[in-house]
């Protein structure tokens, strides 16, 4: 069994919608456990059982909310645990120039320091999901899609016994 954290921050609900979808992705796999948490829950043990995560943040001044920055901060003492395991990012923000994708990156590079490992996408949103304000039908199309791409990564990186 694999398990796969999707973990974010919301006040309004966009980000948490956007969740939501990426888990419903992610279900389509029996094999697979999918956990979908606030992150104000997390804990680092969370972390470091999950074999993927995928991390969600409204865009607050250009980039992830406190509440996300802290998750980090508080992982400094996994440094190195994370080191293979899989990663991803999704963003909502209020408007279009809003920094949605700024806040995805910002959520990447902190995944890249922990040495995860990022797939993009060639087709849809390339960082990984972004919305403004709710998720339409468009941005639902890419979180399912980012849940299914995940899963099958995890699947084959454990198949090749490459994994973390
Ligand atoms: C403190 C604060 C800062 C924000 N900064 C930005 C911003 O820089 N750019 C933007 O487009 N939206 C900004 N917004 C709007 C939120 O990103 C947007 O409403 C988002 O969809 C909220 O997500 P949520 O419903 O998951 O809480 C800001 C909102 C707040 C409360």
């Amino acid at each position: 069994m694999s398990h796969i954290l999707i973990t974010y921050y919301s006040n309004s609900g966009n980000t948490e919608a956007m969740a939501g979808s990426i888990a419903e992705g992610a279900q389509s796999y029996s094999d697979m456990q999918v956990v979908t948490k606030n992150v104000k829950h997390i804990s680092n043990s969370d972390l470091q059982n999950a074999d993927a995560i995928i991390v969600g943040s409204p865009t607050y001044y250009g980039t992830m909310a406190a509440e996300v920055k802290t998750m980090f901060d508080n992982s400094i003492e996994l440094h190195g645990a994370l080191d293979g395991k899989i990663g991803a990012a999704f963003a909502s923000s209020g408007g279009v120039g809003g920094g949605n994708e700024t806040t995805v990156l910002d959520i990447l590079k902190a995944l890249l320091i922990h040495g995860m490992i990022i797939q993009g996408s060639p087709e849809g949103d390339h960082y990984g999901p972004v919305s403004i304000g709710k998720p339409d039908e468009r941005v639902v199309q890419n979180c399912l899609q980012l849940g299914r791409r995940v899963t099958e990564l995890v699947k084959k990186i454990k198949q090749s016994g490459m994994s973390a």
